[in-house]
């Protein structure tokens, strides 16, 4: 467990309580709620700053975190960075929700960022003589293909594209992203895992197919937390 006393951030103040060294990054807070209600035992808040609840406790005996993110890069860049730099974890596996952009992924399907391209600047910071490829950690992405298929789920390992724009004004981007064989469009995962890698620490991304792009099709908030369930058990495995 990570020892907190004395630091805090603008966006975390955990006041002594505990940070465990891997933690599971859902971008809606009342989601990680929900995660420390329903998989944690003894969990304990550890931020409410801004309502980006943070908890922390343990799983089948193994130290684990739970903390909302928010939508898009540069609020999950702010809080995976305060939680790396600042608090030291170690281990950050996000668990959310993709649109898919191929045809062989269905609705609530199991999809792992290997690497995470992206129509954001947020690379820009590094000043690299060249293009990053934001990548996974190799070791929780095999760990969490081998939990999937021991579980059973469906799964799909490859690249995913971070947009900063969910909302978009030209409708042909999402099928330029599909052609070169992106799997699925989120908003968060190119900048935990440049975070990530600035440090050398370990970052994944798992996420539940909430949407078919290509084929206009949508899950209901009912089905998609039965999805949500098989992606958690992946990410507990983690732990
Ligand atoms: N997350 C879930 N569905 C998405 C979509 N269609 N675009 C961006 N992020 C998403």
């Amino acid at each position: 467990m990570l020892d907190t006393h004395g630091k805090s951030t603008p966006h975390i103040q955990p006041d002594g309580a505990p940070i465990a060294e891997t933690i599971l990054l859902p971008g809606d807070p009342l989601r990680a709620k929900f995660i420390a209600e329903t998989y944690l035992e003894g969990a304990e808040c550890f931020n409410q700053v801004r309502g980006m609840l943070g908890f922390t406790g343990t799983h089948r005996g193994k130290e684990v975190s739970v903390m909302g993110t928010g939508m898009g890069m540069p609020s999950m860049g702010i809080y995976s960075w305060e939680l790396i730099n600042v608090f030291g974890v170690q281990n950050l596996i996000r668990v959310g929700s993709c649109g898919a952009l191929q045809d062989q992924l269905n609705l609530y399907d199991v999809v792992m960022a290997q690497g995470a391209s992206t129509d954001s600047n947020y690379a820009n910071q590094y000043q690299l003589p060249g293009t990053i490829a934001p990548l996974a950690s190799y070791q929780l992405l095999e760990r969490a293909k081998r939990a999937a298929d021991e579980l059973g789920a469906t799964t799909h390992v490859g690249g995913v594209v971070s947009s900063d724009v969910f909302y978009n004004a030209n409708d042909q981007v999402n099928q330029r992203w599909a052609s070169m064989g992106m799997l699925a469009v989120e908003m968060e995962a190119a900048a935990l895992y440049l975070n990530a890698a600035a440090v050398g620490v370990n970052a994944l991304a798992l996420f539940t197919v909430s949407d078919h792009i290509m084929r206009q099709e949508e899950t209901t908030p009912e089905e998609r937390q039965t999805a949500f369930t098989q992606m958690m058990e992946i990410a507990l495995t983690l732990t």
